[in-house]
């Protein structure tokens, strides 16, 4: 994993500017990063796609999500389609900014991400193909760009991540932008460098504005721990080291589901009443114009938001939100409508602006 991302990370320092090029972690990874294979292990009748064309030969597939999670969904397609998948995995703003350097000459067919800001880095540069119109009618248009330019393919919401010994109902941030206020000093925790957090920057920039955002982000520098990844946030949290973090919420589903060792003083706060604390991230999936077999390509984006690619989500490890094709989540999560999430577009959401203003409050 260290060798073949430091590799890549070096490609992309070489080709962007350096503001692009911040090795942003992917929050989850934790496996190899490397490129492997699925090999096809039989060939069935195709996806729901209704597409005329039937995918065969191979196709690769550039994943910033989960490493299990794009595991899960690239075994099942091949699977069901006996199609090849290559993968190589990464973080979100190191395999956009990968797909930006390569161009034209990119190998990669398809791009999944954990959040939306990377898809809208790779499409304002003109480098996805539409996605077909039948995996866009998969998918609500709450969960998807206008462009259809990319889909939404999971959803995660933001929640406070708090010592439940430690503080009430009563004393817990009625909305993210309490976290700026002095008595917050010290005892909240976050990780910056990532591009979860840095996606729910972008949706309070879109929602409260520059000036608001700069102000939060430096009273955040003031106020609140730096960590590297939602899980070790997470971890401080259940250790009593702060009393709280911003997380996304299947962090903690995904703890308790294995021992709960890393959460079990740990609870849930969902900011609600469209907060920007509220905001639920779209997971991204595109095709790239430049793909070799665009066929296969968009039969795996549309296999992502089947029904069987959603269930995924509903009943394996990820303990993500389905968007596509009417999968109800995971029934141990809070349904995502009664979440009451801010109004967002993912096609909006402007991470190269948030770099900027995370570095001048001096949080990377
Ligand atoms: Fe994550």
């Amino acid at each position: 994993m260290i060798a073949s991302r430091h590799s890549l990370r070096r490609t992309v320092a070489l080709a962007l500017p350096l503001s692009l090029a911040l090795p942003l972690a992917a929050c989850g990874s934790s496996g190899s990063g490397g490129s492997t294979s699925s090999n096809p292990a039989a060939t069935a009748d195709g996806t729901s796609s209704g597409s005329t064309a039937k995918p065969s030969g191979e196709i690769t597939v550039y994943n910033a999500q989960h490493e299990t999670l794009g595991k899960e969904w690239i075994d099942g397609f091949t699977k069901a389609t006996g199609v090849k998948v290559n993968v190589r995995n990464g973080s979100d703003t190191e395999m956009a900014n990968q797909i930006v350097a390569e161009g034209k000459a990119s190998p990669a067919d398809v791009f999944l991400t954990e959040n939306s800001p990377s898809m809208t880095i790779v499409e304002n540069k003109g480098l996805f193909a539409k996605v077909d119109a039948n995996t866009l009618a998969d998918v609500p248009q709450q969960y998807r760009p206008s462009t259809g330019m990319w889909t939404g393919i999971a959803a995660r919401s933001t929640v406070f991540a708090y010592d439940k010994n430690k503080l009430k109902a009563g004393q817990l941030p009625a909305s993210i932008m309490d976290l700026a206020k002095p008595e917050w000093k010290g005892r909240w925790g976050a990780s910056p460098s990532g591009a979860d957090f840095q996606a729910i920057v972008s949706a309070m920039l879109q929602l409260k504005g520059k000036d608001a955002t700069l102000t939060w982000l430096k009273a955040m520098k003031t106020n609140a721990k730096p960590f590297k990844g939602n899980s070790t946030v997470m971890k401080a949290v259940n250790s009593g080291q702060i009393d709280g973090g911003v997380i996304y919420h299947y962090y903690y589903f995904g703890d308790q589901a294995k021992t709960g060792e890393n959460s079990k003083n740990v609870s849930l706060d969902y900011f609600g009443k469209k907060d920007p604390g509220a905001f639920v991230s779209v997971s991204g999936g595109g095709v790239l114009k430049s793909s070799k077999n665009p066929t296969a390509a968009q039969a795996f984006l549309n296999y992502v938001v089947s029904k069987q690619g959603q269930e995924v989500l509903q009943n394996g490890s990820s303990y993500e939100y389905p968007v596509g094709s009417q999968v109800p989540a995971n029934s141990k999560l809070k349904p995502l409508a009664q979440l009451d999430a801010p109004d967002v577009d993912p096609a909006k959401l402007n991470s190269p602006e948030v770099v900027t203003l995370m570095q001048d409050a001096g949080l990377l």
